[in-house]
């Protein structure tokens, strides 16, 4: 599971080392920060409590790095992280509940945001109209629409953008690619990532509750839509709620599927999306997001397919993993290594381990863009928004209807089947406009 994962290396970190205004969006120039390499960048985080708080340790590891203010909007996250800040590297931070106030601060040249996926377009627009640098955790966002003005917003206003997919930044996937590309496998029809995790079914549904003391849960809602406060749709297991999140798939799958699409060097939305899915396992369950779920994504000559279910046992003995089936042999791939499985004697058996920190080499590489303004970062926003929207089609099309052949138009903005154009882009509270750049 992936907010496992973190906190595991969250642990690992602290071990080792310890609703009112708005942004107006308008085109402004701002001076490049940490122009000098010797300069210290100060760093503001939004979203303190899992995964932001990983990216922050990640990123302090690096030298010529300072935090200099903490954004969450439950006191009891901020005030932990503060004093956890204050303890391990004796950086004595400014708090803010609204992210708003953080941006204000002219001397911060980079955000990171730690936030839920719905509150990704808003942060990150917002970070860029006021000058910002922005490491923003994947996915991109919640819905087709949002991607694509957050990648118009970074380039609009010429921002560093790094996306939270940090196998990008890992050696092994680089390898694997570079084998792809020898053509050794042979030629490649079918391409599978999968994940398999039982958080993703909640199994017992908990009554809705007082909002907890010290959480402003109006702004954590943000732009979505209101809801009685419950313990299962806040922090970690939002992800299993269509407002906040998109399952396994949006969880998991960008990360697994950037490998696919990079392994296969597509750059490009596919021909079309077909999925099956539903709440098979538990159709009692307080989840919205599905259960069970397949999607497959055609391309002209090869199909990619994705599977998820909320149980822990998988293909190939892995709970998350991918391949590439060949006419030569098969890889197969997870974060620890990757082996090829010959056809008969085709092609020779070849395993290839991980090493390195890839948190650390991701956010060492966005460090690197942002001193020499260099847009094209280890996951770009482009690359970013790319993977995520591969996620959103398959969502779609299995919440349309199980077996819709979903087609987007990129420039139209529309999908082929109407039914699928609510999905494109969420309906926002009034106070939180959405986003316009240009
Ligand atoms: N790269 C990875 O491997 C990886 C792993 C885990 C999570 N993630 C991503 O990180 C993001 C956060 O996930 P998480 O597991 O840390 O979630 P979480 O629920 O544990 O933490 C989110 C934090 O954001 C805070 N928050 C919510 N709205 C806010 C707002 N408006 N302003 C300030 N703070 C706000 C919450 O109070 C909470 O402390 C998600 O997008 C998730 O997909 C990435």
């Amino acid at each position: 599971m992936t907010t496992n994962y973190s906190r595991r290396t969250f642990l690992k970190y602290s071990t080792a080392l310890a609703a009112g205004l708005s942004f107006p969006y308008i085109a402004k120039t701002f001076a490049a920060p940490g122009s000098s390499a010797n300069e210290t960048l100060n760093v503001g985080l939004i979203g303190c409590r899992n995964m932001g708080w990983g990216d922050l340790n990640a990123m302090l590891t690096h030298k010529g790095v300072r935090c200099v203010a903490l954004c969450d909007v439950d006191d009891a996250v901020l005030a932990e992280r503060k004093a956890a800040l204050a303890k391990k590297y004796g950086q004595n931070v400014e708090t803010f509940k609204d992210y708003r106030k953080l941006l204000e601060r002219k001397d911060i040249d980079i955000v990171i945001i730690g936030t839920p996926d719905h509150w990704h377009c808003r942060q990150l627009v917002d970070a860029c109209a006021a000058g910002k640098d922005v490491y923003v955790e994947k996915p991109l966002a919640n819905s087709i629409a949002e991607c694509e003005v957050m990648v118009n917003a970074a380039v609009h206003y010429n921002r560093v953008v790094q996306v939270g997919q940090q196998q990008r930044s890992h050696a092994h996937w680089h390898e694997m690619v570079d084998y792809l590309r020898s053509g050794e496998l042979g030629k490649i029809g079918r391409v599978k990532a999968w994940a398999n995790f039982d958080y993703a079914a909640l199994h017992t549904p908990a009554p809705d509750s007082p909002v907890p003391a010290g959480v402003d849960y109006d702004l954590w809602l943000g732009p979505a839509p209101v809801r009685p406060f419950n313990q299962q749709r806040f922090h970690g297991s939002w992800r299993m709620f269509w407002n906040y999140g998109g399952g396994l798939l949006t969880d998991w799958g960008v990360h697994l599927l950037d490998m696919c699409l990079w392994g296969m060097d597509v750059k490009t939305l596919p021909l079309h999306t077909v999925a099956h899915g539903g709440k098979f396992l538990d159709p009692e369950g307080a989840h919205e997001t599905f259960d069970t779920l397949s999607v497959a994504w055609q391309f002209k000559d090869f199909i990619l397919e994705w599977e998820n279910n909320a149980t822990n046992n998988a293909p190939h003995g892995k709970n998350y993993g991918l391949f590439f089936r060949g006419s030569n042999g098969t890889l197969v791939a997870d974060r620890g290594k990757w082996e090829v499985f010959p056809e008969g004697k085709k092609i020779p058996v070849k395993t290839a381990r991980a090493k390195g920190d890839f948190y650390v080499n991701h956010t060492g590489n966005f460090l690197e863009c942002v001193r020499t303004r260099n847009r094209a970062t280890a996951c770009s926003i482009e690359n970013g928004s790319l993977c995520a929207r591969y996620t959103h089609l398959g969502n779609i099309s299995a919440r349309v209807g199980n077996g819709t052949l979903l087609v987007y138009d990129e420039h139209k903005h529309q999908f082929n089947v109407p039914e699928a154009n609510r999905f494109f882009k969420p309906d926002y509270r009034p106070q939180w406009e959405f986003p316009q750049v240009r």
